[in-house]
């Protein structure tokens, strides 16, 4: 279903050496530590220890761990002599800030402290806020990044994940000393957009300052702790804070280019406990270079206790044809074989027969009709018309998280600990950009309610969900590749042939999900993958993946698998690609196999 280009290229390289079994061996150990403290973030984000440790050891790899020591004892001799500069007096001519209309009812009479966050002290007037003289006005002085700090650096193409011959690691991005300002009452910021500039949403300098207003607010420590009361911030920008930070959900006022919030503080502290990027992964799930998985037996443990699952769900949409029925069918199918308890949730439109309905849901599917959406920038019967029918995903409101699953995957393992991200979580595509076939979502009536607004706005790249998600989501997390193993081979290697097909025919698996990109397995006949015979499909093309299908095809009830037939249409396309590459004498000579697929009989086809 998705694009994916050249990059991955580059996911072939060599990596021997005898001391990596030593970096492993480390590495674990900083892993070890790594989730126990994230399980603790996780689950009890009220304890105040954990967030600046969580926070380092997210950036704990070989290299980094011998500097923590030395980075703690510099905090604490920071801590022992917190200094409030004094603010400059604004200049003459400087620009009046008119206070938001709803200034005196958030800044009634317990708030004192009020941070300012890229205000100019001699630029912005803000005297007024301060009629009475019983508040204090304090400017948080942090560096500005670079102008050559660019957004690729955050979010680059590609990252050695399973670390064969590098560590990934994010740039820093400066940020004030936190220790310096625990007393906010309230966090105004000023926030650049350039929204007439293409591409204004990837600005590191904007990102920036959202990533101070959100620590700010987490670490602020005086007004926490009491009473639970919330932190209150309050944004100046002509454009949305970015909704990735700051939900929509905790947005409580919005006044022209005044918008205040109250954010969801555990939320907010696993976002900025997570890497800056998707220069990192968002969690490493295995040792590197290496097959085995984490025990994340104690994780689920902890969650179930929590009976949190009922508010979870696995869901795929189908719409507009039936062409996706078979692998919806396959999907639920192998997600149930993965154990897991959560719901099967599958958005339809009425393009799904009553008799497809029902087979999908004896798959195991818990099925919601849905009406289809529109892409007001798309032409009329193009194949892409409806593809933001996913936005319908967001109205989940029942369920706190959803994640989403394209209809032309397989899941190998078990998947429940992606539960445990935060929306937007996926593998990476190419350029700075996330596949959409697999997402970490949280639904919500106003996310939706933006997507929907969106439309008219944003030009998807692709015409595509992706293109279009990517434009709103532009700060996501970064999933392991294998959660969403794309079925290509770009580089037309033998070692990437080589080495991925032994990733997709692995037994016990080695791989989270197949993502069968390229014409569907169940387009084909049986025997052999379809994409060879078909010149511009034949980097899709992989033998073993192919099988690997079939055999979860097999194990399948009789009637579900009816489901997977050939239309007489596709029959004869097929055959028809087969004679063209034998015309062609493709030099992989699939078209010589012989074809055993029963599928082929004119009894067995579909009407
Ligand atoms: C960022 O991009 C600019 C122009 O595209 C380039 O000149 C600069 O070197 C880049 N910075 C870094 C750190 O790569
Ligand atoms: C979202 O909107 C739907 C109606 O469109 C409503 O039924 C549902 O309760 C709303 N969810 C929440 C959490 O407000
Ligand atoms: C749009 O949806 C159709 C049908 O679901 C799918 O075949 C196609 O790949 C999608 N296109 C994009 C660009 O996502
Ligand atoms: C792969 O490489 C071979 C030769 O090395 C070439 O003939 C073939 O066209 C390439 N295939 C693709 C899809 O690029
Ligand atoms: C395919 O079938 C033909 C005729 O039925 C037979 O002659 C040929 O040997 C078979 N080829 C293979 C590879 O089995």
């Amino acid at each position: 279903m998705m694009e994916v280009s050249s990059s991955f290229q580059k996911v072939l390289k060599t990596s021997p050496s005898r001391k990596k079994a030593l970096v492993i061996r480390i590495n674990l150990l900083c892993l070890a530590m790594f989730l126990i403290v994230y399980a603790t973030l996780l689950f009890r984000p009220s304890s105040s220890i954990y967030f600046e440790n969580a926070a380092s050891l997210v950036k704990c790899s070989l290299r980094e761990c011998h500097h923590k020591a030395e980075k703690s004892i510099k905090m604490k001799a920071v801590m022992e002599e917190p200094q409030v500069k004094a603010p400059k007096m604004p200049k003459k001519n400087a620009m009046k800030i008119e206070k938001p209309s709803f200034f005196d009812q958030i800044m009634g009479k317990g708030v004192k402290n009020i941070g300012m966050v890229n205000f100019d002290e001699e630029e912005d007037d803000v005297s007024e806020w301060n009629m009475q003289g019983e508040k204090t006005i304090i400017p948080i002085h942090f560096e500005k990044v670079s102008s050559q700090f660019n957004w690729t650096d955050l979010f680059p193409e590609w990252i050695d994940e399973e670390e064969e011959s590098d560590v990934p690691s994010c740039p820093d991005i400066p940020m004030p000393d936190f220790n310096v300002y625990q007393n906010m009452d309230i966090i105004v910021a000023k926030l650049p957009c350039n929204n007439n500039k293409e591409g204004w949403g990837r600005n590191v300098y904007r990102l920036q300052v959202h990533l101070i207003v959100a620590n700010l607010a987490v670490k602020n420590k005086g007004k926490r702790d009491y009473g639970r009361l919330k932190t209150k911030v309050v944004f100046l920008s002509k454009c949305r804070p970015m909704l990735e930070i700051f939900r929509c959900n905790d947005l409580v006022k919005n006044d022209g280019d005044w918008w205040y919030y109250e954010p969801d503080l555990k939320r907010l502290e696993q976002k900025v406990s997570l890497p800056v990027g998707s220069c990192k992964l968002a969690l490493p799930l295995w040792e590197q270079g290496i097959d085995k998985v984490y025990d994340t037996s104690k994780i689920q443990k902890m969650v179930t206790k929590n009976a949190k699952t009922k508010r979870e769900a696995y869901a795929t949409v189908l719409h507009s044809s039936d062409d996706y029925v078979c692998g919806a069918i396959i999907l639920a199918q192998s997600l149930l074989r993965t154990g897991t308890e959560r719901d099967l949730i599958l958005l339809l439109d009425n393009s799904i027969s009553v008799a497809k309905r029902r087979a999908l849901s004896a798959s195991g599917w818990k099925i919601r009709i849905i009406t289809r959406i529109r892409n007001p920038k798309a032409e009329k019967h193009s194949y892409n018309e409806y593809n933001y029918s996913k936005f319908r995903l967001w109205q989940l409101t029942d369920y706190d998280k959803v994640i989403f699953i394209d209809a032309d995957i397989v899941v190998l393992r078990n998947l429940d600990v992606l539960f445990h991200f935060p929306q937007m979580s996926a593998t990476g595509n190419d350029q700075s950009i996330f596949n959409s076939g697999i997402m970490v979502i949280e639904p919500s009536n106003c996310t939706f309610n933006v997507l929907m607004e969106s439309r008219y706005d944003i030009v998807s790249y692709n015409g595509g969900d992706q293109g279009f998600l990517n434009e709103i989501f532009v700060w996501w997390h970064r999933l392991p590749r294998r959660v969403n193993y794309l079925k290509n081979f770009w580089a037309n290697t033998t070692l990437e042939a080589s080495k991925k097909n032994h990733l997709f025919g692995a037994e016990p698996p080695k791989l989270y999900s197949i993502h069968y990109l390229g014409l569907k397995p169940w387009y084909c006949y049986r025997d052999y993958d379809c994409n060879w015979d078909v010149e511009d499909q034949r980097v899709y093309a992989s033998d073993v993946a192919h099988h690997k299908w079939w055999k979860l095809h097999d194990q399948m009830d009789k009637k579900l698998q009816r489901m997977c037939r050939l239309t007489k249409r596709r029959r004869t396309n097929l055959n028809w690609e087969r004679r063209k590459a034998s015309k062609l004498g493709l030099p992989d000579q699939h078209w010589k196999i012989n074809i055993t697929d029963p599928r082929r009989s004119g009894s067995l086809l579909m009407n």
